[in-house]
């Protein structure tokens, strides 16, 4: 073990888009959006309001949090699909906004797995490295990547940041491992194409858009099996009963999904956490912006067992367990 959470942040835009908001924009009802996600609200970004504005922020907090100072942080990790510019990455302006100097900076493209690929990552670099601090942020604007008339996907997703501050402790506290796993080839079923070349000869027709598009039902199946096998698998290797875990986050997709990965995974629903109603799927976001909330209300103290698991476009997806 090893590497333990020093600090969490996460951060909201302003803007509440409820699902009465959604009957006027797309051909919906709030009934139906709530009755089938158990999502009633998400926050969307202001006009030019950029992924890595909540990013820093998030990160800014979760920084004071920890009590670490950003010139102290070695590493910095984005996840995220949804940055203003393709280059530099949005870690690099975090890097610049936060003035952390000493860091170098990436982000990581694994959709909704992306907080916790970025967890791994940092686990790793902090047992390579007694002295790295690492900063692991998921953080979304992905309002600006959606079709407002595609109403299988609109009404889904949410903007926001979380943010980890990850370094080591020589106790017995900290990751105890991760099961992160991919499939390149269902890449169709969640799937988001780049913007159009600029060069006239290159452009090809019927270019499929620059926004999420989904197959819902087939994504939802996968979801919920592949969840649930990477937390089955992660326990067993770990030897830890599901009856010694403190608390589970998991991504917060929607309410028919988390559902029915509670019954899969034979734990009782009071000890998961869920915030979906308010913020949608944020993607990246999803697990720090939890992890924040439930650390912040008091539910995680010192020696709990936490479990993590994620699923998203690639196909990513993964389970981590960390002793608080
Ligand atoms: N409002 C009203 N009606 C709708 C809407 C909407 N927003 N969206 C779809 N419908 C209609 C469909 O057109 C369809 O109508 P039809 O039967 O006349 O053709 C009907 O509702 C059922 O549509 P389905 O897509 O089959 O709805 P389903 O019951 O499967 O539920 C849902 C949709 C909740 C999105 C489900 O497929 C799901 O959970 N999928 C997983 C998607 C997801 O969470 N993706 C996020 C990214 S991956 C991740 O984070 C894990």
């Amino acid at each position: 073990m090893g590497t333990v959470v020093l600090g969490t942040g996460s951060c909201l835009p302003e803007k509440v888009l409820t699902n009465l908001e959604l009957e006027s924009i797309v051909d919906t009802s709030a009934e139906w959006i709530k009755s089938r996600t158990g999502i009633e609200s998400r926050h969307i970004g202001g006009k030019g309001e950029k992924t890595y504005q909540l990013a820093t922020q998030a990160a800014q907090k979760a920084l004071d949090s920890a009590g670490v100072a950003a010139e102290e942080i070695g590493l910095i990790v984005l996840g995220t699909i949804s940055s203003h510019m393709l280059m530099p990455s949005s870690a690099c302006f975090v890097q610049k906004e936060l003035g952390a100097k000493n860091a170098f900076a990436y982000d990581i493209n694994a959709a909704c797995s992306g907080f916790l690929y970025g967890m791994d990552l940092a686990d790793k670099y902090i047992k390579a490295d007694h002295a790295m601090k690492v900063l692991v942020i998921g953080a979304e604007t992905l309002s600006s990547r959606l079709n407002w008339q595609d109403r299988n996907t609109c009404i889904l997703f949410g903007d926001g940041a979380g943010a980890a501050v990850l370094g080591y402790s020589p106790t017995d506290r900290g990751i105890i491992g991760s099961n992160m796993h991919s499939d390149g080839s269902l890449w169709q079923l969640l799937c988001m194409h780049a913007p159009e070349s600029l060069n006239p000869d290159l452009v090809v027709d019927g270019n499929a858009g620059a926004y999420i598009q989904m197959e819902g039902r087939e994504v939802f199946k996968h979801a919920v099996r592949a969840m649930a096998d990477a937390v089955s698998g992660l326990l067993e290797r770990e030897k830890i009963s599901r009856e010694s875990l403190s608390l589970v986050i998991p991504h917060q997709a929607n309410m028919r999904i988390l559902n029915n990965l509670i019954d899969r995974l034979h734990i009782p629903q009071s000890k998961v956490f869920i915030n979906v109603s308010k913020y949608g799927n944020t993607s990246a976001a999803s697990i720090p912006i939890a992890l924040d909330e439930a650390h912040g209300s008091g539910l995680i103290a010192q020696g709990d067992t936490i479990l993590f698991c994620s699923f998203g476009g690639g196909f990513t997806w993964g389970a981590t367990l960390i002793k608080w």
